[in-house]
């Protein structure tokens, strides 16, 4: 939908007089640096020009009404700014309710309630993180419409928050980030321990990212990566026995294999070690990039999916298919799985005049392994969280 009809839309389920406004904020695809994030490494993501819009308006009353066009059939979602609570029953609602919960909960004056359309173009379940861009696009809209002042930077903290706590998923802090802070044609260098970031531009010449959605939804994610989170943090305290560390990304890989034996149960040694060999591959990647060395790049991102196959066990029968299957295609740079993982999509980066015969080939090999009909999207590098003015 585009603005017109997604104001026509808003006025119609709403019937609100009040002049709405219009905010955006992307998905993501992480390009390297995966379940590094909350181990405190690198991470390499960048925004997608798919996006969740929304229409607000603020109310005189105290209602919060909530509706999405993408699940038409829950209808208007309606609670009041006394009563913001976790629900199941609330589905997608959950996330903007859990930042506004935060925004209260910091004593932020959001004093009328308002009504809220959302819509999104984002692949739901492909690991391309629309429920950040809901909690972004919800966190931006707010933050404007009654005036907060908080700076971005702030805002992709909030929507984690919202996350972590409201929700109950144990993320760190990559989808966010990307989601508020994205920039378009640059991908986001993001030291997640010290929060400091760098945009590199993604010059590509003659190469593009595609995504690669195996159509396998990843709806048991919460529970298995909180596992992991919960894996690496004991592999951590293991290893903050002898050494002095705040994270597994302060290590290097030399440092890790010479202290790998103080971390007592072998499957997080395995969690730990994928954790600082990624940090280090994700820097490595970065460099090659900044040195127009794509080979190297690719290399980097195939080592990437080995990783998370093999010691952080993140990947199951559909996405190895695709990457097995994405390896074998002439023109190929890279491939590996992007995001949380157990489904979801891989990116790959692919020669442009070798795409089309990438993706008859990869869906053939992907079904005939996996019965699942895949669906392909050339990633484009979009602008993060903004308010969209005519
Ligand atoms: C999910 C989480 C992120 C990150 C990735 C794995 O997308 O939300 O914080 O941990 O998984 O890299």
């Amino acid at each position: 939908m585009n603005t017109q009809e997604l104001k026509q839309e808003f006025a119609k389920i709403f019937k609100n007089q009040t002049a709405p406004r219009v905010f955006a904020s992307p998905g993501r695809v992480n390009l390297i640096g995966e379940h590094t994030d909350y181990n405190g490494g690198h991470v390499f993501p960048c925004a997608l020009s798919f996006n969740t819009y929304v229409v607000i308006a603020p109310r005189a009353d105290k209602k919060v009404r909530l509706y999405s066009a993408n699940f038409e059939k829950l209808g208007i979602i309606e609670t009041d700014l006394t009563h913001i609570h976790y629900d199941k029953s609330q589905n997608w609602a959950n996330y903007p309710l859990g930042v506004l919960s935060v925004l209260l909960k910091r004593e932020y004056p959001i004093k009328n309630g308002f009504d809220m359309l959302f819509w999104g173009d984002i692949p739901q379940g492909a690991g391309l993180s629309s429920s950040a861009s809901i909690e972004l696009v919800t966190a931006t809209a707010l933050n404007t419409v009654f005036d907060l002042r908080i700076p971005m930077f702030e805002l992709t903290k909030i929507g984690q928050e919202a996350e972590n706590k409201f929700v109950g998923m144990n993320c760190g802090i990559m989808d966010q980030f990307a989601s508020g802070m994205g920039k378009q044609n640059h991908a986001i260098l993001l030291d997640c321990n010290t929060l400091y970031y760098q945009y590199a531009p993604l010059k590509l010449n003659g190469v593009s990212i595609l995504l690669c959605n195996t159509n396998k939804p990843h709806n048991l994610i919460e529970s298995k990566y909180n596992e992991r989170r919960a894996q690496s943090e004991q592999a951590l305290a293991d290893l903050q026995k002898k050494l002095k560390i705040n994270a597994l990304g302060e290590l290097t890989e030399e440092e890790f294999d010479k202290n790998a034996a103080l971390v007592i149960d072998p499957v997080c040694r395995k969690r730990a070690k994928h954790a600082v060999y990624e940090n280090q591959r994700t820097l490595r990647a970065v460099k090659a990039l900044q040195a127009n060395d794509l080979e190297a790049f690719g290399k980097l991102m195939n080592a990437s999916h080995v990783s998370l196959r093999d010691d952080y066990e993140v990947t199951g029968k559909e996405l190895d298919s695709m990457a097995e299957a994405a390896w074998k295609q002439p023109g190929v740079i890279g491939a590996r799985m992007t995001g949380g993982g157990f489904g979801g999509c891989v990116v790959a980066l692919v020669k442009n005049d070798a795409i089309e015969n990438f993706k008859k080939n990869v869906a053939a090999l992907y079904t005939a392994a996996t019965g699942y009909t895949p669906d392909f999207y050339i990633a484009q590098a979009g602008d993060g969280a903004r308010e969209i003015k005519e």
